[in-house]
């Protein structure tokens, strides 16, 4: 039983193979988080929780005798505005025009086996092979709240995946009552510790340059990471860690929270005036209003926390494992990635049929599986001023139709795919001019751009069905096999034209859900459709989308140097299979920078690999290395989609190379790639340190034999670089 509940103590007990997490409804109906670390028992820990009288700490307006007794400093679970808490909270609601205020207490609870579901919202599930598995090891608790003196209840909701050491969270708020309840804000998940020493890791950034690692100490005060962005964004992520200050790759205590959400967000980490933490994480609350009538519920997204006491390497691995497991639903999930070959930096809006075929010849010829056609197929469309919205096929541009230039590209043994960026509207395109009131626009005002671009409405439902109608006729038509999802602007003031009396955050969310209600339709009408997300490359690179599409454009910027940090920081979250990399042209497109093609290859194999570039200018050299780097990933494509990911130096610490290796399941195989970023004359010996070999097993590296507790514990010397970004790569396999 992964969920365990103690009648006589009031004690829930949460258990996973990595961890324990514990409630307990105490004397006031109050429920106290009690635990959340190592594997423990079922020890009631609310012995941890030193009643005292502290001053400034008020007690809820039902303890009269006690001033022991406060919300101030007590662990609380899903801690509320109003019952005198005055750390940041969970929840904040209040009947329309009165004072806002809750004071939640137990109800009822009950478990089952499986895993709840969050309809309209991403959410992790059980497993085909664990819901048909003889002892079920993933189940559910729903706890259910009530105010004290009002009908308006909570349920919280916890999917334990006992195997994966997974603990799910998201809250429901119902509206039982007469009146009209308003939301202001809506967290998915609170966490409270009793350690104040901890460390917080982060992922900042900007367009072209994302999911930036930074770690520092959680300070006295609040620390905020969310987007105000209608998106997961560039500039933050909706994953973070916290860990004890100790922790390293190889050991210690880590709590990494992951937020299903595609929107704007927000995490907030409080350290307390007595030094415990908590870290609450849901829905942006900036101007978020929703007004629940009675008999209505709101929904959070989900959250998800993984401990492990065993370092930030195993962390990143059972979360990948997880996502894998229990959130990507692709039919691609484990399949061979196509390697593909997409014309944007090739081309961008410059191609016609003549140069698409040239590059798809050569893709033929070099051994690669899809053409990616960027944007600028369709409608008025020959710069990012015009045409979004009109997704008809620009036949005039392309010599052909879209279901012509599907087969010629599968003529020459290639699947297609395209491009698109369904949620945008051009003010220059049929689709405005027919329906200006689509797009969102706040009413005498001039709407803000970006990239000269609107956004659509997509809480309106003819908007939601014209997307759907555009999408399903283009794949209907064609053999479209892949299609990138782009989304390249952040979403500000949004006024809907119809329904003007929402609130913008309630509206941004409905948004989301809008999102969601299309790309569920997407992956339900076309399953093997491999769908790939962006946002102007990781704008929106979180778990939500994950859920629908395998993998995202990681970041425009294809520097394979400026990559090393882009995708270091981005395998903390989320699976390396998830991430898209493509060998662009040098100088870089984006910074100028000029690195070897072998470099260049070695960096986009990290994740789900393809080109970008004119295959047909390649040197005879560079496409004698272009076929070797195909070659290799097709024979080891199961190694680096499935492997275990090891980060072996951070391109944060180091500056003279950066390392990292996948090993197969069974340890029997395992690549190292290495970058070096600096040059020095008279150089010392560059030595790097495997991981995750089997210790008695013999692997032939080189043509030699070694040990994995050799390669592991005394490591192996690197060859010398022999020009600026050089790189090196081996593949291991194991012998007996
Ligand atoms: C975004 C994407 C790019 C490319 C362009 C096309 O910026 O991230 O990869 O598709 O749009 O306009």
């Amino acid at each position: 039983m992964a969920i365990r509940y103690d009648e006589t103590r009031k004690v829930f007990t949460l258990q996973t193979e990595k961890s324990t997490y514990q409630m307990k409804v105490d004397g006031h109906g109050i429920l106290l988080h009690t635990y959340f670390g190592g594997p423990a028992d079922e020890t009631d820990f609310s012995y941890l929780i030193v009643p005292e009288d502290h001053g400034f700490c008020g007690q809820p307006g039902d303890v009269v005798e006690d001033r022991t007794y406060s919300m101030d400093y007590y662990p609380l679970e899903y801690p509320v505005h109003g019952n005198g808490d005055y750390r940041v909270k969970a929840l904040k609601a209040g009947w329309k025009g009165e004072v806002p205020g809750l004071d939640l207490r137990y109800d009822s609870h009950k478990i089952y086996p499986g895993k709840y579901g969050l309809p309209g919202l991403p959410a992790f599930f059980e497993a085909e092979s664990e819901a048909a598995a003889a002892h079920r090891t993933v189940e559910t608790l729903e706890i259910v709240l009530k105010d004290l003196y009002e009908e308006i209840y909570v349920t919280l909701y916890y999917g334990v995946f006992e195997k994966a050491g997974l603990i799910t969270r998201a809250a429901v708020i119902e509206n039982r009552g007469g009146k009209i309840l308003e939301v202001k804000r809506a967290m998915s998940a609170s966490f409270d510790f009793p350690e104040g020493d901890l460390d917080l890791i982060h992922f900042y950034g900007k367009h072209a340059c994302e999911r930036q690692f930074e770690r520092r100490s959680v300070f006295h005060g609040i620390s905020e990471i969310g987007s105000i962005r209608g998106t997961s964004s560039h500039q933050q992520n909706p994953f973070v860690i916290l860990c004890e200050k100790a922790a390293t790759e190889d050991f210690g205590g880590c709590w990494g929270v992951v937020l299903l959400y595609s929107g704007g967000f927000k995490i907030q980490v409080e350290k307390d005036q007595f030094d415990m933490t908590r870290l609450v994480c849901g829905l942006d609350d900036d101007e978020f209003i929703w007004e629940l009538k009675g008999g209505e519920r709101f929904v959070t997204p989900e959250a998800a926390v993984l401990y492990t006491d065993r370092g930030l390497t195993d962390l990143s691995q059972s979360l990948s494992a997880a996502y894998r497991k229990n959130l990507i639903r692709s039919w691609w999930k484990d399949r061979k990635r196509p390697v593909l070959v997409n014309n944007w930096e090739a081309t961008y809006f410059n191609f016609n049929q003549e140069k698409l075929s040239g590059i798809a010849r050569q893709a033929s010829r070099l051994g690669l599986d899809m053409l990616v056609l960027d944007d600028g197929w369709f409608g008025k469309r020959d710069d990012d001023n015009s045409g979004l919205g009109d997704w008809k096929v620009n036949e005039t541009k392309l010599g052909c139709s879209m279901k012509e230039m599907a087969e010629k590209v599968n003529g020459l043994g290639l699947k297609f795919g395209i491009w698109m960026e369904p949620e945008m509207v051009s003010e220059d395109s049929d689709l405005y001019r027919a329906h200006p009131d689509w797009a969102f626009q706040v009413p005498g005002r001039t709407p803000n751009r970006g990239r000269n671009q609107l956004v659509l409405d997509l809480t309106r439902k003819d908007v939601r069905d014209y997307i759907k109608t555009n999408v399903d006729h283009l794949l209907n038509n064609a053999n479209i096999e892949y299609v990138k999802w782009d989304m390249n602007r952040s979403i500000e003031s949004v006024g809907s034209a119809a329904d003007p009396s929402q609130s913008q955050g309630a509206l941004r969310h409905r948004y989301v859900l809008g999102l969601y209600e299309i790309l569920e339709e997407f992956v339900t009408r076309h399953p093997r459709v491999l769908l790939e997300g962006c946002s102007g490359g990781g704008g929106r690179f979180d778990a939500g989308f994950l859920y629908y599409a395998p993998q995202t454009w990681c970041s425009d910027n294809t520097d394979a140097i400026e990559r090393l940090r882009i995708q270091y920081g981005t395998s903390f979250g989320y699976p390396m299979s998830s991430v898209s990399a493509h060998v662009s042209v040098c100088p870089n497109h984006q910074n100028g920078r000029v690195t070897p093609f072998k470099t260049r290859g070695i960096c986009a194999m990290q994740g789900a690999f393809g080109y970008e570039l004119d295959l047909e200018k390649l040197d005879g050299e560079d496409q004698a290395e272009a076929k070797r780097q195909i070659e290799r990933y097709q024979e080891y494509s199961d190694l680096f989609r499935n492997g275990s990911y090891y980060r072996l130096t951070s391109p944060f610490e180091n500056s003279d190379f950066t390392a990292w290796s996948y090993v197969s399941e069974d340890k029997t195989c395992a690549s190292l790639s290495v970058v070096y970023t600096d040059l020095h004359a008279n150089p010392k010996g560059l030595r790097v340190k495997w991981k995750g070999l089997q210790e008695h097993g013999v692997y032939v590296l080189e043509g030699k034999e070694y040990s994995g507790k050799a390669l592991m514990q005394g490591g192996m010397v690197l060859p010398k670089p022999e020009c600026n970004y050089d790189s090196y790569m081996v593949i291991i396999e194991q012998k007996n």
